[in-house]
C-alpha cells in the first residue's frame, strides 16, 4: 500500500496522458507535464484558474464545446495555441457522495485523429470504399428522376428492397446502377448495418481472392498477420459486387459458394465462417453472352440473376435529362457560388443529344458548363460542339444556321435574364429594356424565367 501511494503520484506526475485535478469550482490546482506538452500552455497559467477564467485570458477559445453533458463530461477545447484538445473529466467523490474535486484526462486530437487514420489507412480499400460511400450520400438525395419508366423502376426497387433476394442490375455505363444499389440497401432492413461496394474489375486479379475472402496468417509472403475480406467485412450489410463480368472465371465458383451457402474460407485457412450478406450485383455487359462465350460461369449467372433491374439509358428518358440537368445545375452553382440557369434552346440541345455515357457524363457536361459559363445564362454558345451538333446534322444537314427567330429569341432570353439579376424589380428592369410592364411580363412566361 505504500508502496502505491509513493508510485501513484509519480506515475501521473510522468505519465504520457495529460492529468489534471480541480476543486469544485473547476478551479485547477494540479496539473501534470504532459498537460503542457499537449495544450502548449505553460502550467502557470492554467493552475489556480477556472475554464472561465482562462477563457477570458483568450487561452482558451470561444468555439469550444461541451460534447458530453453526461457524467463524466467531455470537452472538446480549442485554445490560442492552436491546439485543440479533448478533457474528460470525472468527478471524484467520498463514500458520502461528496465532491471532493475534478479529475481530469487531456488528450491531443491531433493524436486521436492521427490514430483513426492510422486504423483507416489499415484496410486501404475498405477505406476508400468508405470514402465513396460518404461522398455518394452527400452527393445524392437517392435516385433523382420523373420519367414514368423510372418511376415504375422506383417502386419494383422498393419492394425488392424489403425482400433479402440477390439482385442483379444491368444497365449501361454510367445509367446509376450504383445509385440504384445503394438505394436498396438504404431502404432494407440492413440500412444500419455495412454497405461494402467492390469493384471487381479494379481490385488486380491475383488480390481479389484475398480482398473477398480474407486471409490466415502465412497464407502466401507477406501475410504477417490474418485479415478479415470485404465480404466478412459487409456481414449482416449488403455487398455490392461491382463490375461482375470482371469476375475471373476461377474465382466464380468459390464466389458462388459464398453466395449459395452464406459461408466462406480465409484464403490459407480451413475454418469455415458463417456470414449473413445479402448480395447485389451489377454489370454494364451482356452477361448471357459473356456465358455463351465461357468467359462466365451460368450457374452463377442464375444464382445471381434472382431479381432482374434494368436500368434504362438516358436517351430512353428524356424527361430525365431536363430534371437531373437542373438538379446538377442547382448543385454546381452552389459548389462554385454561382447562379447560372439554362436557357430555353441550351436544355433542349441537351434533351436531343443521344448521352452515351447517360447520367455520369450529363453530370460531367453540367460541371464542365458551370465552371465556363459567365452567366447570367447557359446558352447555346456553351454547349460544346460534339453534342449541339447532333441536332444540327438532323436539322440542318451541314451548316449551323438555324432560324432567326430563334437566335432573337434565345438573345433576347439572355437579356431578360440579366436585366432582372442588375434590378430587382420588374417594373425597372422593364424600363432598363425599354419594353413595357406588360411585355415584359409575358416574355417572362414565355421563357420560363422563375
Ligand atoms: N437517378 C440519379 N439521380 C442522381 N444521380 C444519378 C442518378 N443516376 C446516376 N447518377 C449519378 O451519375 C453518376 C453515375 O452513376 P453510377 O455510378 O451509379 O453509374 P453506373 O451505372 O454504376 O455506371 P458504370 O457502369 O460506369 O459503373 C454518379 O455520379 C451518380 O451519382
Ligand atoms: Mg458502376
Amino acid at each position: 500500500m505504500n508502496h502505491l501511494q509513493v508510485l501513484l503520484p509519480k506515475a501521473l506526475l510522468q505519465s504520457y496522458e495529460g492529468f489534471l485535478l480541480s476543486d469544485h469550482e473547476g478551479r485547477v490546482f494540479f496539473a501534470n507535464a504532459a498537460v503542457e506538452v499537449i495544450s502548449g500552455v505553460k502550467l502557470d497559467q492554467i493552475i489556480g484558474k477556472t475554464p472561465e477564467e482562462m477563457q477570458e485570458d483568450g487561452l482558451i477559445l470561444k468555439q469550444s464545446q461541451r460534447i458530453l453533458q453526461k457524467n463524466p463530461l467531455t470537452i472538446y477545447q480549442k485554445l490560442n495555441t492552436g491546439r485543440d484538445v479533448f478533457i474528460t473529466s470525472k468527478p471524484i467523490k467520498d463514500e458520502n457522495g461528496k465532491v471532493l474535486c475534478y479529475a481530469s484526462n487531456y488528450r491531443d486530437l491531433k493524436d486521436l485523429n492521427m490514430l483513426f487514420d492510422e486504423h483507416l489507412n489499415y484496410s486501404k480499400i475498405s477505406f476508400l470504399e468508405l470514402e465513396r460511400l460518404r461522398e455518394s450520400v452527400t452527393k445524392t438525395g437517392g435516385i433523382m428522376s420523373i420519367s414514368s419508366v423510372m418511376q415504375e423502376l422506383k417502386r419494383l426497387v422498393e419492394k425488392i428492397a424489403k425482400a433479402d433476394a440477390t439482385i442483379l442490375i444491368l444497365g449501361e455505363s454510367g445509367t446509376g446502377k450504383e445509385v440504384i444499389s445503394k438505394n436498396i440497401h438504404s431502404l432494407s432492413k440492413r440500412s444500419d448495418a455495412p454497405y461494402i461496394q467492390i469493384n471487381c474489375g479494379a481490385i488486380p486479379e491475383n488480390l481479389i481472392e484475398s480482398e473477398l475472402f480474407g486471409y490466415e496468417k502465412g497464407a502466401f509472403t507477406g501475410a504477417n498477420t490474418s485479415k478479415p475480406g470485404l465480404l466478412e467485412v459487409a456481414n449482416h450489410g449488403t455487398v455490392l459486387l461491382d463490375e461482375i463480368g470482371e469476375m475471373p472465371l476461377h474465382l466464380q465458383v468459390k464466389l458462388l459458394r459464398a453466395i449459395q451457402t452464406n459461408e466462406i474460407t480465409r484464403v490459407g485457412g480451413t475454418a469455415k465462417k458463417q456470414l449473413d450478406v445479402r448480395y447485389i450485383a451489377a454489370t454494364n455487359q451482356d452477361l448471357k453472352k459473356r456465358v455463351q462465350e465461357g468467359k462466365f460461369r451460368e450457374d452463377l449467372f442464375y444464382r445471381l440473376n434472382v431479381v432482374q433491374v434494368e436500368v434504362p439509358p438516358l436517351r430512353d428518358r428524356v424527361e430525365d435529362i431536363g430534371y437531373l440537368g437542373k438538379y446538377f445545375l442547382d448543385r454546381f452553382n452552389k459548389k462554385y457560388n454561382k447562379q447560372l440557369v439554362f436557357s430555353k434552346r441550351a436544355l433542349s440541345l441537351l434533351e436531343q443529344y443521344e448521352w452515351p455515357g447517360n447520367v455520369r457524363q450529363l453530370e460531367n457536361m453540367v460541371e464542365q458548363l458551370v465552371i465556363l459559363s459567365e452567366g447570367p445564362s447557359i446558352t447555346e454558345r456553351n454547349i460544346p460542339h460534339e453534342i449541339s451538333r447532333s441536332q444540327w446534322k438532323e436539322e440542318y444537314s451541314t451548316t449551323s444556321i438555324r432560324p432567326l427567330k430563334e437566335s432573337i429569341e434565345e438573345f433576347e432570353e439572355v437579356e431578360i435574364r440579366k436585366a432582372l439579376q442588375v434590378y430587382h424589380s420588374i417594373r425597372s428592369a422593364a424600363k432598363a429594356l425599354g419594353i413595357s410592364h406588360s411585355t415584359l411580363l409575358r416574355k417572362i412566361k414565355q421563357y420560363d424565367i422563375t
